[in-house]
């Protein structure tokens, strides 16, 4: 007990985080290294990040706009996920070949199949440039005035380090609400080919029944390969295009895993709010969330009864309800673990010692000015969280405003092109019933002063929410795919008073001119209010170790498989294995009906190298902080070598995104000896794993 006591005491004086809690710049890594290490990292700071020679950085990409990659041979092979590779996979399937059906594997280099827009971005640098932004600025400029330097001097920051050229972007992002600025030099490869996925029974098992959930089987992985031209730079799709050689690409870790285990994830999460007010928190676990579900769950259930009617139908909206789902579920995880932790008293609790500390100092009357911010744009939120799940969530209605936007640009080929895309996987009995659904909840919930007044005028003219729906489905040219199809950019235009486009337009100018303004100036007062009431939680806990939210920036978070206690009396093994895929296998149900090819090798038991104990481990969970844009990050061991890939967390911790319990926050990651067997035995593609540095010790 001494022991513990004494390790708790030295742990707050020197403002080691007790918890797994944080994800760190890079940059910065050399202030947590002490802790690593003590954890179980054996490399140093400089094998992290470094500029002046090759460190892991250079084996880790953002992928595509919200996804990371790793790399995993010298000659450009990048491991992600099945979901982050999916747009690309579907691309390139058709009736003839199904690759999200049947899987995909290049048996060769000219195989190996291109995706136009994509791109993978290497982190070159980062660099605190605090000073040179606010460089001209001084404390008696007003908003307006330090929001002008500030812009002019990203601006150029950002212009002299792409000069260069040669694929460069830059972007200079703000830090704990803008009290620190870091300029991102990334070099943007747009060569990246498709080189293998699992049939997505196998990269998508359990769907969306046992997405966010623990214990997991999802073989959620797929491969690239990154081109550059002969000089290794890069450069836009051409045959001519060689694999590029990297600066530094994974060791894979085959030899196994077990519980206790140093952890480290190196990857783009995209958006937490660890600092926000109780008033914030209130709003999303009181307000937003329920309400969002709720208008969810409608969609999703008319989705689903459409689509257990009709095997077309279900693949026409397997995607959307794919997307709805995924945060429709997270939503309900997250309100569930802010209730259990009781974060909105907790926080309510920490804003009084803070009031009270902060009096006589510069952060007097922050908090209370932020709770009544917070009381004046509620509403505002309330009303854009409508607007975004209610309305804006008709198919037809988007579509409408879509091609008269491309109208607009007078392009016949994209008007031609978002017609074919748009009718491809569009059911009317699902729009309509939704709409109603929605719509009506719209009504019921938008308070008086907050609703658009075209809304209560066309409910007021067709007499209820049914009737307009059978207006608008009836009389919208949106609906005659032919008619449609056969428009150019003139005749689109044309229908600038379609019911689907009048609606739409009219709503949108509501948003606009109504609540975005008013919405916009109170969270930049809010936005100016949490610059001092964040530098003032680093003053008000001097001890505390303070990471930056997520802002789609590389980040460090380390920790531990482990596994946790879900509820009384459960406890849940941090790994799982391929007997709980044939323990779930089921032909009758589609997230469970794995390939037969899958039943097949499973009987013979030859799992090659990647078995242990007579199975294959397939999944396992360990404490790294972590958020969605963490998806496909390597994972990786003490040693610095890749043992899985990330690809989502546990149910009952999805509000780490606000509040990290290490009880119950768990990212879940694909072991590396399943994506390997998978590869081998499942997919045949042995040629690939050659490429690979392998180490079983
Ligand atoms: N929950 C994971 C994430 O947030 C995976 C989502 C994709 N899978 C799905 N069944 N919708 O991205
Ligand atoms: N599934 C998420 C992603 O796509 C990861 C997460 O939210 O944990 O990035």
């Amino acid at each position: 007990m001494k022991r513990y006591i004494s390790i708790f005491a030295l742990s707050l004086i020197c403002g080691i985080a007790v918890a797994d809690e944080g994800m760190w710049l890079p940059s910065l890594i050399s202030q947590r290294i002490g802790d690593m290490q003590a954890k179980g990292f054996e490399l140093t700071a400089e094998d992290i990040y470094s500029i002046n020679q090759a460190s892991l950085k250079d084996a880790v990409v953002l992928f595509g706009r919200g996804c990371t990659g790793e790399l995993i041979s010298s000659e450009g092979l990048l491991l992600t996920n099945h979901h982050c590779g999916y747009d690309q996979i579907q691309k390139h399937s058709s009736v003839e070949h199904d690759y999200l059906r049947d899987g995909f594997w290049a048996m060769n280099r000219s195989e190996e199949l291109p995706n136009p827009g994509l791109t993978v971005s290497f982190l070159d640098r980062m660099e605190d440039v605090t000073e040179k932004v606010l460089e001209g600025y001084d404390e008696s400029m007003t908003r307006q005035q330090r929001d002008s330097i500030v812009r002019a001097n990203k601006a150029a920051l950002i212009a002299e380090a792409i000069a260069p050229g040669n694929g460069l972007r830059a972007s200079v992002e703000s830090m704990y609400y803008g009290n620190k600025y870091y300029m991102f030099v990334y070099r943007v490869y747009s060569d990246v080919r498709l080189v293998g996925a699992p049939p997505s029974s196998i990269g998508k098992f359990g769907g969306d029944t046992d997405n966010w959930m623990w214990p997991r089987h999802t073989g959620d992985f797929s491969i690239f390969r990154i081109y550059a031209d002969k000089d290794n730079n890069p450069a836009p799709y051409s045959e001519d295009n060689v694999p590029y050689t990297p600066k530094r690409y994974f060791h894979i870790a085959a030899g196994g895993i077990e519980e206790g285990d140093f952890t480290f994830v190196y990857g783009f999460p995209g958006r937490t709010s660890e600092y926000i007010m109780s008033d914030a928190v209130r709003y999303i676990s009181e307000l937003s969330n329920p309400h969002k579900i709720a208008l969810r769950t409608m969609r999703l259930d008319i989705q689903r009864r459409y689509m257990d009617a009709d095997q077309a139908v279900r693949i026409q909206y397997s995607a959307k309800n794919a997307n709805v789902a995924n945060a429709w579920k997270k939503w309900q995880g997250e309100m569930r673990g802010i209730n259990r932790l009781g974060t909105v008293a907790r926080k309510q609790a920490y804003e009084a010692r803070f009031n009270e500390w902060a009096a006589g100092t510069e952060y007097e009357g922050v908090v209370p000015a932020l709770d009544s911010l917070y009381d004046l744009l509620e509403p505002y939120m309330f009303a854009l969280d409508y607007y975004y799940e209610a309305p804006n969530t008709v198919e037809i209605v988007k579509f409408a405003m879509n091609m008269l936007a491309l109208a607009e640009q007078g392009s016949d080929s994209a008007l031609t092109a978002a017609a074919e895309v748009f009718y491809k996987d569009y059911y009317l009995p699902i729009d309509k019933e939704c709409f109603i659904a929605v719509m009506k909840a719209f009504d019921e919930n938008l308070p008086e002063g907050f609703r658009p007044e075209y809304f209560d005028s066309t409910l007021a003219v067709y007499g209820s929410v049914e009737a307009w729906a059978d207006g608008l489905f009836a009389h919208s040219a949106f609906t005659d795919k032919e008619f449609i199809s056969a428009l150019g950019s003139e005749g689109i235009a044309a229908l600038y008073d379609d019911p689907a486009a009048e609606m739409g337009r009219e709503l949108k100018a509501w948003v606009n001119t109504q609540i975005y303004p008013e919405a916009i100036r109170l969270t930049s007062e809010l936005g100016l209010l949490y610059h001092d009431y964040m530098r003032g939680q680093m003053e008000f806990e001097p001890e505390k170790a303070f990471y930056p939210d997520a802002n789609l920036t590389l980040r460090v978070a380390y920790g531990h498989i482990k596994g946790y206690t879900p509820a009384d009396g459960v406890y849940y093994e941090p790994f799982s294995t391929i007997d709980g895929i044939m323990e779930k296998d089921n032909p009758d149900i589609f997230d469970y009906n794995i390939p037969q090819k899958f039943r097949d090798v499973v009987a013979t038991g030859d799992y090659g190298r990647w078995g242990e104990g007579g199975s294959v481990p397939v999944c396992f969970i360990a404490t790294n902080h972590t958020s969605g844009g963490n998806s496909g990050s390597p994972v990786i061991d003490g040693k610095g070598r890749l043992i899985g890939v990330n690809f989502d967390r546990v149910w009952e911790g999805t509000m780490s995104d606000i509040e990290f319990d290490p009880d119950f926050c768990r990212n879940i990651s694909l072991d590396i000896r399943y994506v390997l067997f998978v590869i081998d035995k499942i997919g045949g593609a042995g040629h690939l794993i050659e490429e690979m540095t392998i180490e079983t010790e």
